[in-house]
């Protein structure tokens, strides 16, 4: 079942019912203003940090699901009946109702007893601020008389606080309404430099600003007592719930059509420019209103939204394929893409399954989304990759998590995953390898934000290394320390204690628990640093990196290799975990993904034999299940993976992350069918059509799909903030299409169906366009035996870098097995 379609040509997806299984969003803004918005006007918006700057506010978990937003009511006010024309919140039946999620906008267009309303909601580039641009048609034979309402409920800035310290808070709260223009101010008078502000196009017949008048006693968002009434309050908010709501009054004639702009900003003044007069407690308004001025402009609104369009033409058009699979295609030329902007810009932090209290944005999980978005924006992937590593620790550690408004570490969640140091490796690796900016590497960055502590970012790659070399274990494996990729495998957590947090509680200092998932990252990691030290001339070094993961393999052979996949860890006793001697928990997919992707048994044939095993016991017609049999019970030494019932989450859930790590080791081994297969199961425009089942969005990966264990096998949960959409944007675009980045050019190894007869990718690569096509006559998989450039045979299939040229560059590829 569906709940809606795509219009691929343009690049949205349209909701045709508004009552989806779940709310499916989508997020405005790219850069430092950001909001999150459900199908039917529900979210909130924050400026660069969820917790920190939160401009609106947002009740979770609610019921409904998703109530509150950025909403508007329509009364007519002959009958004095009012609806939401986005549906939400006074949930009234509309006669249509179509919601379009496109690239940072979404529309939402209904129509109702002959009124015809459409908003457009967005983040204009290089603004602090949001657009609604709403019109309204009257398609009666008759005048209509009516009334527009428009609410917001503001947050008082830190969204935990906002959530919990009311004794203080219903007593703060401030305000300002000037002209049209509703300027929230709380904590302005104290040590804030920062106001929102919420204004509206047109003459006002009145505001509210205190949302219990707005709303009335025990009333709520689909009854607010002033839209009722036909009439606003004009309530001026002292404490309690500062609010937003712009009451306008329009008649239309049969067929005529008003637009309102409604436009919600995020302002900072000079910390000495605050007040105007400058003795006085009002806010100086001097600098925003050359900005709210420029936006009520519809003119100027038009040109934003152009410019948001082109701004993701360039950006998609960095890679666009045209293959015979439509899903393929829609994903890797639009929406998954897409989803890696918003993957770089919030990591794990705010979606409507991350509160965005919670957690900053991660080390690895940060390092991982640059997969997806290197390519897109290069020069902020550079920012964020130095961002990053001024975090880490001295000793090559690295703080678990760190706030995008500070950028420093969080210190709530600490350090100690010992996977964590690695991924600035692949981070930077494949920065390097997009732009061939080999620079980065001499930058100084500090360690821990210390000033004086810089060194240049080579060196944060060299202790990264190190600092596995310094946490080995018993049988020579890397100590897994916290945890590593899986954040639940907690081996030396031991916890007993209800409630206590797995990811933060005091660990054991432990010397024997050790992670086969981290000696492969180690390997694939020191394979990286080894090639990128020899460029640096940096031979010995080279060497040692190569002379260290070889030692690493041969332990992964002598104690990682249980007979027909790779072991997961040992535990704090010294057992094996993924192993056939185990109860439950016999085999874990993320060890198999990532020993192969670093090499590992791809000679001897121990590799496809742990895919084989892996496509016997861990794979689903939904996807690839974390590890089998499940966990039954919670087991003490295992932490967090056993306190899942069985088939969610990480106690074998198909947590998709690691998926594609199956998928580029089955295309290592050159099997491209089974790769796509796999690729297709997660892919969430094919399974569009078990929307009832999966229940996410059908254009954005979601973190999990429950396992075959789970009593609700194939619903996705958790969508859009996760690294799946990393790296499944990688392992389509690099491993089955197969153009891939490396420091000296770009790769053509497609590993694909044999059904395809072909397939053409346009590239733009350090300043040159390729449109490479590629030809598969003979039903092969894998294998370009011939490649053609400028219609010039070439050896090998490495596209070299070459100076740029105007004209795209055609290339010609030939699979011949
Ligand atoms: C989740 C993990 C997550 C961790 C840290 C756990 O509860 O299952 O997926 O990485 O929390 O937030
Ligand atoms: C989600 C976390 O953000 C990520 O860092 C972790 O690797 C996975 N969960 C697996 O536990």
């Amino acid at each position: 079942m569906r709940f809606g379609h795509f219009d691929d040509s343009k690049r949205e997806y349209v909701i045709t019912q508004p009552d989806t299984p779940l709310p499916w969003i989508n997020y405005l803004g790219c850069e430092a203003y950001f909001g999150i918005i459900s199908n039917t006007a529900g979210g909130y918006s924050f400026y660069r940090d969820a917790r920190l700057r939160r401009l609106t506010r947002y009740r979770y978990n609610n019921a409904p699901f998703d109530v509150g937003g950025r909403y508007l009511y329509l009364r007519d006010n002959d009958s004095g009946e009012f609806w939401s024309p986005s549906w939400q919140p006074t949930r009234t039946k509309l006669d249509k109702y179509e919601c379009r999620h496109g690239m940072g906008y979404t529309t939402i267009g209904s129509s109702y007893g002959k009124i015809e309303a459409q908003t457009i909601y967005f983040v204009p580039l290089g603004e602090t601020l949001e657009i609604w641009k709403f019109q309204v048609t009257n398609r009666r034979k008759q005048a209509a008389r009516l009334s527009i309402f428009s609410s917001i409920e503001f947050c008082l800035w830190d969204a935990q606080d906002d959530a919990t310290n009311f004794q203080r808070n219903f007593s703060t709260g401030q305000v300002e309404i000037v002209d049209e223009v509703i300027y929230h101010k709380t904590e302005y008078r104290e040590r804030r430099n920062h106001f929102a502000w919420f204004a509206c196009s047109e003459k006002l017949a009145g505001f509210d600003t205190q949302r219990d008048t707005f709303l009335g006693a025990y009333r709520s968002w689909d009854n607010p007592a002033a839209v009722e009434r036909g009439k606003s309050f004009n309530s001026v908010a002292h404490g309690w719930a500062p609010h937003g709501s712009h009451h306008v009054k329009v008649n239309l004639k049969p067929g005529e059509t008003r637009e309102i702009i409604f436009v919600l900003g995020y302002h900072e003044n000079p910390v000495d420019q605050k007040f105007d007069p400058p003795d006085s407690q009002t806010i100086n308004k001097r600098t925003v209103k050359p900005v709210i001025a420029k936006y009520l402009d519809g003119k100027n609104v038009t040109a934003a939204f152009e410019g948001l369009r082109r701004y993701w033409d360039g950006l998609l058009g960095v890679y666009q394929v045209d293959s015979p699979d439509l899903h393929a295609n829609r994903m890797v030329n639009i929406w998954n893409a897409y989803q890696c902007m918003a993957t770089f810009n919030l990591s794990r932090s705010a979606s409507f399954y991350e509160s965005g209290i919670g957690r900053g944005l991660g080390f690895r999980d940060s390092n991982q989304d640059l997969l997806g978005f290197v390519h897109m924006v290069p020069s902020r992937a550079r920012e964020r990759i130095l961002d990053i590593a001024a975090t880490q620790l001295a000793g090559g550690g690295a703080f678990h998590q760190y706030q995008p408004l500070t950028k420093r570490g969080n210190n709530d969640i600490g350090s100690g995953f010992n996977d964590d140091p690695h991924w600035l490796t692949l981070g930077v690796a494949t920065y390097i390898k997009e732009t061939g900016d080999w620079s980065i590497l001499d930058e100084p960055v500090q360690f821990e934000n210390e000033p004086g502590s810089e060194q240049p970012l080579y060196e944060h790659l060299r202790r990264s290394f190190n600092y596995t070399l310094e946490r080995i274990g018993p049988h020579g494996l890397p100590l897994i320390g916290r945890a590593d990729w899986n954040d639940c495998l907690n081996l030396n957590c031991f916890s007993d204690t209800p409630g206590q947090s797995f990811q933060t509680t005091t660990n054991k200092d432990g010397r024997v628990a050790e992670s086969v998932f981290i000696a492969g990252l180690f390997v694939l990691a020191g394979k990286e640093l080894a090639a990128i030290a020899k460029k640096r001339g940096l031979n010995k070094e080279a060497e040692r990196c190569l002379a260290e993961a070889a030692k690493m393999e041969k332990v992964v052979y002598r104690h990682g290799w249980d007979g027909a996949w790779f072991v997961r860890a040992y535990d704090d006793f010294g057992k094996p975990i993924g192993s056939k001697v185990c109860k439950e928990g016999k085999i874990f997919t993320e060890s198999q993904g990532m020993c192969i992707m670093a090499g590992i048994g791809l000679k001897d044939g121990k590799a496809k034999r742990a895919l084989a095993s892996v496509n016997k016991h861990l794979a689903t017609k939904h996807g690839i299940v974390l590890q089998q049999p499940a966990f039954s019970k919670y087991y003490i030494h295992m932490g967090e993976i056993s306190s899942y019932p069985p088939g969610y989450k990480e106690n074998a859930g198909i947590f998709c992350h690691y998926n594609p790590w199956i998928i580029i080791s089955e295309t290592m081994v050159g099997n491209g069918n089974r790769a796509f297969d796999y690729y297709t199961r997660i892919n969430p425009s094919a399974r569009e059509n078990i929307g009832d089942r999966h229940r996410c969005e059908p254009y954005v990966f979601a973190q999990m799909i429950a396992g075959k264990d789970a009593p609700t096998h194939g619903e996705a949960k958790n969508s859009w903030l996760t690294g799946t959409a990393a790296w499944t944007y990688f392992t389509a675009t690099q491993w089955i299409l197969g153009i891939r980045t490396e420091f000296d050019g770009l790769r053509v190894d497609p590993v694909i169906p044999a059904k395809w007869k072909g397939f053409t990718v346009t590239r733009r690569f350090r300043g040159n366009t390729y449109v490479i096509e590629v030809r598969n006559p003979k039903g092969k998989q894998r294998g370009v035996k011939k490649l053609l450039v400028n219609g010039r045979e070439i050896a090998g299939n490495v596209l070299p870098v070459r100076p740029p040229q105007s004209k795209p560059i055609p290339v010609e590829a030939v699979l011949e097995g």
